[in-house]
Parts: C-alpha cells; structure tokens; sequence
C-alpha cells in the first residue's frame, strides 16, 4: 500500500511548527501541493501505459481482444469486467483524442481510428436492447470482447453511450477539420456519429438505466450529455456541410428537461428522477455529469451546470460531504478539506466503497472551477453557493470578487488546496506502481475490485491535465444555454444506417502551416472553422527541482531553438517563481508547430560544470492544432 512519506510530514505539521491557524493552512497547502505535483509525474505516464493496455488488440493486458475494444479491466473474475461497455470506452476514448489533439502522436492516431471502425461495427451488432434498424440496439451497454453480443441478463438499455461516443468520435472530427482532413471526416466518421445523434434524438425521453447500472429512470449524467452530443452534433454536420435537424430540433428540449435535475428546496442535484428508490439522489453521477459537459467557453452557466456554477459548486459540496461520515478513512476530515468519494451513500456493492474515480471527479471539477475564475478574473458567491465558499470563508457573503481583492486570492489558493486535497487523497491510496483498481477500502484504503480500471486511468489522466490549465476545446455551451419557457417532450424518429467505412487514409499528420485546407472537401469548412493553424508554438518549460545558491537550470534538446543538444547552448531557465515550497525553473520557447522534439533539463553548476538529468531523454510533438498558441511542459528533476 503506497503511503507517501509526505503525508506523515503533513500529520505533524501543525504540532511541530505551532504557527497561527493561517499560516498552519498554507503550510499544509504547499506541503499538499508538492506530493501532488510529484505524484502526477509519476502517475501520468503510468497511467497513459495501463489505459492503453487495456485497448485491443496489442494492448498488454487485451490478449485476445478485437481491435480498437477497449476492456473495462483485465479482471475476468471477482468482479468479472472483461467485456467493453459503450461508455467507457467513449470516455476514455475522449481523453485520448483530447491528449492527442494537444500534441500529435502518431501511435495514438492509430488507436483513435482503430476505435472509431470497431465502433462502426458493433453498432450493427444485434443484441437483447434491439437492433441499429430502429436504433435500439445502440443502448446496449456492453458487449463481448470479441464484439459478438453479450446475452445474460443486464441493466438495459444505457443511453448515455451513444452520446457519449458521438461526443469522443466529434472531437477526433474536429480534429480532422482543422488539420484539412474533412472528408475523412465526412466519409468514415460522420456515418457513426450520425447514428448516435439520431438515437438521442428519438430515444432521449425514454428511461434507461444510468451510468451505474442500477436505477432505471432518467439520469443527470446521461441527459447533460446528450444535451451536448446534439448541440456539437448540430455544429459539426454544418462544418461538414450537411445537417442534423433533428438535433437542433430536439436539443433545447433536452436543455429545458436537464433543469428538472436542480432542486432548489434541497440545494443539489437530483442524480435520477422518474425513479422509485428510495435515495437521497446524491450522487457523483452530478459531479461526472458537470465535467464530461464543462466547456471552457461558457463561464460559470447554470444552465448547463458548468463545473463553476453555483448549482454544481453547491452541489459538490452536498455530495462530498455525504462521504464524510460513512466512510472511516474520512473520520475527522472537516469541511473544506478533501475526502475520499464514492459513488451515492446507500451504495453496497463490494460494500459501497470510494471509487478513484469519483475522488478525482471531485478534484477536477474543482479545477475547472479554477480554470474559468482565473479566465474571467474574478469569482461570483451567489446564496446558492454560499454554503460551499463559506467552507474556505466563513465571513463571505454573496457577491462578485474581483481578481485584485484579497477575498479572491483567499477563495482561489483555499480551493486550489481543497482541489489537490482530492488528488493526494488518490496519491494515498494508488498502488505503489501506480496501479488504480475501480475501488479502494472505505475502513484502510486498500484496493478493491477490479484490477487496473480503464476509467480510473482517463479519470486521473483529465484531472491531471485540468490542473495543468490544459482544458478541452468548447462544445458551444455558451450558444446553447437558453432554456425555452415551456418543456415539451419532442422526439424525433431517426433512420439509422450502417457505417460501412473500415479504414482510414494513411499519412494523416498535422497539417503543416501551409498546406491545411489542402483536401478537397475542406473549402466547405473554411469559413466554419475561425481559427487558424499555427507555425510557431510558445512552449513553457516549467522543471521542478531543488537548487543551490549559484547553480542554473536550463533546457537542452534535439530542436534548433534548444541548442541541438549543445550545452553551451542550452535555454536558461528563470528562478523568478522558485520558493523553498514550489521549486520552479521556467522559460518559454518558440518551437515549430508539429516538431517532435525530445529534451532534457540540466544544472549548470557556478563553475560551469553540468549535471545531466537521467534517461530517457522527455519527448513530445509540439501541437500543430487549429488556433493553438502556448503549451506547457510541467517536468520534474528525473
Ligand atoms: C420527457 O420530457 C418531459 C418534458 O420535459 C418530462 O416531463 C418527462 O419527465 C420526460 N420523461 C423522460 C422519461 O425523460
Ligand atoms: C501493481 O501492483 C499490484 C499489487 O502488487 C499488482 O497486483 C499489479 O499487477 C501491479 N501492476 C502492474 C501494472 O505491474
Ligand atoms: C537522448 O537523445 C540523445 C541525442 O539524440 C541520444 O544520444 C540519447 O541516446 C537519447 N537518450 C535516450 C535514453 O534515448
């Protein structure tokens, strides 16, 4: 069991120092913040590799398992998760086509295309939910590993995965787009994508069961996310040059249905309604709802339950806090600290445990929160968040708070802390190799459940990226948040067809600066698409590394611009952000857009001797995407 040794630092704090309150709070913060910088640079390649093993069919632990299926876990037995469910393979396959569109990576590529033509296929697989001829059998939630149907009994149909997957192949199409690729995206994608569209369109108003596969009825998570797949469905058909008017037909309706999630008289979201059971309905299938919908567009909307809006904020922390006591690796954890989360408090199964997955929903939507308030230069408390601010001021009141006001800056570092809080939370209780199963012990923490869960690793990977400043692209919330007066239950039936392309053209890189809007169809895209591609990309390189008086760090690598491996030509680094807390090394580098480039950091002693840092040499393919300008690179001393 991994403890991190931080942590035993971090429990004596507060009687070894005897500081105020205050700087007590700070202390921990940094001392919080350190373990988790160094626990996401160790986690973050181990949990790209575990993810993809998990990916047929050269995956290391999909032995057997078609190509481009992506397994929910190697476990076969106890729980038994060696098949492929709709959903979380879109909401893998989503991270991996938004960690790919931030920097090209040819083997990636294939994964994502080998995805998109399984999925081509077994949406013609006839299963017990129906068949693709009236769309039904797009709500089956699970198949088998060889993509033949799975016929025991089961909770079905889900109707989260076909919006879900049309959200995934929509962001590889956007891609596409911007790099003059659109009629691959016309010919191979869109064909897939437009069957999704049309089962949301005509089956949005029908319960199914939700995401946990247990209550049959209509779910927060399963209908903000369709609510997304028709608006960015609507969007890309008129980049391609087609339409989808069922989608625009039906979208606002599934907007104006979404509000019946928000309970005023009880503060939270309502994780299921047209249901029975008894539950309080908290639930982290809100908080999975709010960032698998967040658009770093659309400011704090409520309508869309943005990650920071006052609903979502308020209902973060009801659904945080119903883990506090249930669980008793959170006996004594306050308010406004982290806690491990697991999926709704009635939960049994295996026990009813915290899931990582959910504890790293906590912390993402928290930065995504962060992400928009340091975007818009300042933080609104509404009486409808009060309670959630109040965990980090008591005396706060309702209000907008500037960039340049101390409240601000208090609100902003508290939650940033209570963001990592959640992170370490999972650095606590990951295996020691980095391993993440789908639960751990609510009484010592120990893993539970299923080995090496995909969605654990795409749940860790965005989090981690979220905390970088590295957000997706927007889906158009911001155009899309205008609930009409009165609900109707609209439905449009769809006609589905089967999506015969099975391959994609070789070759497909990055568009170099000037040959996008090569291909013969992108001229119907041209004045859709806004944003142009870049030549040059400012790239940050932030190195953590403890110094002495008189050494320098700088970069050297295989670019030009980085000396060719040249140490008298190395890029020095600035220590201006270095504290004894947070030792940063920072300088920014013009590097073509698309270069791969591969680098190492160095100190440079005051006598001119250079220490190298150790193998492998980083690498990383300078992003080449449509409208893309800075990237950083958060590295530490190896
Ligand atoms: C169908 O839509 C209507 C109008 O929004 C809503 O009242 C009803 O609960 C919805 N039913 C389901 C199952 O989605
Ligand atoms: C990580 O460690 C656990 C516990 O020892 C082990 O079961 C698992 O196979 C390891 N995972 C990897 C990827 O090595
Ligand atoms: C790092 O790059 C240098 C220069 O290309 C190369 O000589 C060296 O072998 C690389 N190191 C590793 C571990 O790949």
């Amino acid at each position: 069991m991994r403890r991190l040794q931080l942590l035993g630092l971090l429990a004596l704090l507060p009687a070894a120092l005897g500081h105020p309150e205050a700087s007590r709070v700070r202390r921990e913060g940094e001392v919080v913040k350190r373990s988790v910088d160094s626990f996401i640079a160790t986690e973050s390649p181990i949990a790209l590799s575990n993810l993809l093993c998990n990916i047929g069919s050269t995956g290391c632990h999909a032995s057997g398992v078609a190509s481009g299926i992506v397994v929910a876990s190697p476990d076969k037995t106890n729980p038994d998760y060696w098949y492929t469910w709709t959903r979380d393979s879109a909401l893998t396959f989503k991270c991996v086509v938004d960690t790919f569109t931030n920097s090209y990576d040819a083997s990636l590529q294939a994964e994502i295309q080998n995805y998109i033509v399984a999925q081509a296929h077994l949406q013609g697989v006839s299963n017990p939910s129906g068949s693709l001829s009236d769309g039904s059998g797009l709500g089956e939630p699970k198949f088998n590993v060889d993509m033949s149907q799975f016929t025991g009994a089961w909770g079905r149909p889900q109707r989260d995965g076909p919006a879900l997957r049309a959200i995934a192949l929509i962001a590889y199409s956007k891609w596409l787009i911007s790099n003059g690729y659109t009629s691959t995206a016309s010919s191979i994608v869109w064909p897939v994508i437009k069957n999704d569209l049309a089962y949301v369109a005509q089956y949005w108003n029908n319960t199914g069961f939700d995401l946990w596969e247990e209550v049959s009825g209509s779910s927060f998570f399963t209908v903000a996310n369709q609510h997304r797949a028709l608006v960015e469905g609507a969007a890309l058909a008129t980049s391609l040059g087609t339409s989808c008017s069922a989608c625009s037909a039906v979208a606002p309706q599934i907007l104006c249905f979404l509000q019946s999630f928000w309970s005023p008289s009880s503060g939270y979201i309502l994780a299921n309604i047209n249901e029975n059971n008894g539950r309080s309905a908290k639930d982290a299938n809100t908080l999975l709802g709010s960032i698998h919908t967040f658009d770093p567009a659309a400011g704090c909307d409520a309508a869309t339950f943005q990650p920071c809006s006052d609903r979502a904020l308020a209902n973060h922390k009801v659904v945080t806090d119903a883990f506090r006591s249930i669980y008793s690796i959170n006996s004594g954890i306050a308010e406004g600290s982290a806690v491990a989360v697991g999926r709704y408090p009635e939960d049994s199964y295996f026990g009813g445990n915290p899931w990582y997955l959910n504890t790293l929903a906590a912390a993402e939507q928290l930065y995504d929160a962060l992400y928009v308030w340091k975007k818009q230069g300042s933080i609104t408390v509404t009486s409808t968040s009060l309670a959630f601010f109040k965990d980090f001021s008591s005396s706060i009141t309702p209000g907008t708070y500037s960039s340049s006001t101390s409240t601000y800056t208090t609100l902003y570092n508290a939650i940033s802390a209570y963001a990592d809080g959640y992170m370490n939370i999972v650095a606590q209780y990951a295996q020691t190799n980095g391993s993440l199963s789908e639960q751990f012990s609510k009484t010592n923490g120990e893993p539970l459940s299923a080995y090496d869960l995909t969605w654990s690793y795409a749940a860790f990977l965005t989090a981690a990226a979220r905390r970088a400043g590295v957000v997706p692209p927007s889906w158009g919330a911001a155009s899309a948040n205008s609930v009409p007066a009165q609900c109707s239950a609209t439905s449009v039936v769809g006609s589905y067809t089967s999506a015969t392309a099975t391959s994609f053209p070789p070759s497909q890189t990055p568009a170099s600066s000037t040959s996008a809007g090569s291909s013969p169809a992108s001229s119907t895209t041209a004045t859709a698409t806004a944003c142009s591609t870049p030549t040059a990309v400012a790239v940050t390189f932030n190195e953590r590394v403890t110094t002495q008086w008189g050494q320098t760090i700088k970069v050297v690598g295989d670019a030009a611009a980085l000396g060719g491996w040249d140490t008298s030509k190395a890029v020095p680094l600035s220590a201006a952000g270095y504290t004894a807390s947070d030792p940063l090394w920072s300088g920014t580098v013009d590097l073509p857009a698309g270069l791969a480039v591969q680098y190492k950091y160095i100190n440079v002693a005051a006598d001119g001797g250079v220490t190298w840092e150790a193998d492998p040499n980083h690498s990383f393919t300078v992003p080449a995407a449509c409208g893309t300008t800075a990237v950083t690179r958060d590295d530490t001393w190896q």
